[in-house]
C-alpha cells in the first residue's frame, strides 16, 4: 500500500458481470463497518453513480475533470446520502477521453497524479472500471494497489479472464510494481442452473484461493436496487443478496487482517 488507504480497481472487459453491483455494495457493507470509502465511476455510463443516486445535475464535476483537467481529487469528491461513503461521479464526457488521451505521453499516469494528493480519511477507494481495457481502465491500474475481478456464473465466464491477467501483469511489469489480483468474486450464482456450479469448479480449480470463499447468488433486490438510486443493502439489508456482499465485506477485512 503506498498510502494509508488501500485503492482497489473493479475489473472485466466483460460488461454485464457485477462490477458495478460489487463497487456499490461491497463499498456500502465496507461503511456499514465503519470502513471509510471513496467510490470512483470511470464508466462514462454511470451506473455506480445512478445507482447511488448521485442525480444528472450533480455530475458536473466528475471523474473526467479530474483526469483530463486541472480540478483536485478533492473538489470532485461528493457526499452521498450513506454514511461512510462518498463519491467522484462519472459524466458522459469520460467517453471521449480515449481520443482527447491519444496523443498525450503521459495518459496512463492521469489518474495516479491526482490520486496520490489523497492523503487519509479514507480506508478503501474502490474504483469502478469500464468494459473495456481502454485507456479509463489502464489509468485505474496505474493507480490501484490491487484488483477485483467478478466473474459471472455463466458460459464463457472465463473466457477473456487470460487476457485480463495478461493485462495485470503488463501494467505491473511496465507502470505500477506493486499491483496484484487481491481476488475473484463469483457473481450471479444461479443454483437451479448446472452451469453455475460448473464455473464455480472452473474458477477455483484454474485460480485457486484467489476466488474469493463468499459466492454472490443471482437476486432480483439486487437489480432492482440501482432503480430506486439506492444500495442494496440498504433497500432491503435481509435479501440474499445484501447478505451475500456482506459476506465478501468481511471476507475481504478477514483476508487483509485489518
Ligand atoms: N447478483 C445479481 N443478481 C441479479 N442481478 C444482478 C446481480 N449482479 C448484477 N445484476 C444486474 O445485472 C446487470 C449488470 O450488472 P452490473 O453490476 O451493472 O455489471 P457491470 O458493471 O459489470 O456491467 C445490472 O442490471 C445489475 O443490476
Ligand atoms: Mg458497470
Amino acid at each position: 500500500m503506498r498510502n494509508n488507504f488501500k485503492i482497489i480497481s473493479i475489473v472485466n472487459q466483460k460488461g454485464g458481470v457485477g462490477k458495478t453491483t460489487t463497487a456499490i455494495n461491497l463499498g456500502t457493507a465496507l461503511a456499514a463497518i465503519d470502513k471509510k470509502i471513496l467510490l470512483i465511476d470511470l464508466d462514462p455510463q454511470g451506473n455506480l453513480s445512478t445507482g447511488i443516486g448521485v442525480t444528472e445535475k450533480q455530475r458536473k464535476i466528475s471523474a473526467y475533470d479530474l483526469i483530463i483537467q486541472d480540478s483536485s481529487i478533492h473538489q470532485t469528491i461528493q457526499e452521498t446520502r450513506i454514511p461512510n461513503l462518498k463519491i467522484i461521479p462519472s459524466n458522459i464526457n469520460l467517453s471521449g477521453i480515449e481520443f482527447e488521451l491519444a496523443t498525450d505521453e503521459d495518459r496512463t499516469n492521469k489518474l495516479n497524479y491526482k490520486i496520490s494528493d489523497l492523503k487519509e480519511g479514507y480506508d478503501f477507494v474502490l474504483i469502478d472500471c469500464p468494459p473495456s481495457l481502454g485507456i479509463l481502465t489502464v489509468n485505474s491500474l496505474v493507480a490501484s494497489d490491487s484488483v477485483l475481478v467478478p466473474l459471472q456464473c455463466e458460459f464463457y465466464a472465463l473466457e477473456g479472464l487470460a487476457q485480463l491477467l495478461r493485462t495485470i501483469e503488463k501494467i505491473k511489469d511496465n507502470l505500477n510494481p506493486n499491483l496484484f489480483l487481491e481476488g475473484v468474486i463469483l457473481t450471479m450464482f444461479d443454483s437451479r442452473n448446472r452451469l453455475s456450479d460448473d464455473v464455480v469448479a472452473d474458477a477455483r480449480e484454474h485460480l485457486g484461493k484467489k476466488v474469493f470463499d463468499t459466492i454472490i447468488p443471482r437476486n432480483v433486490r439486487l437489480s432492482e436496487a440501482p432503480s430506486h438510486g439506492l444500495p442494496a443493502i440498504i433497500y432491503d439489508q435481509k435479501c440474499i443478496g445484501s447478505v451475500a456482499y456482506i459476506d465478501l465485506a468481511k471476507e475481504l477485512i478477514n483476508r487483509l487482517g485489518i
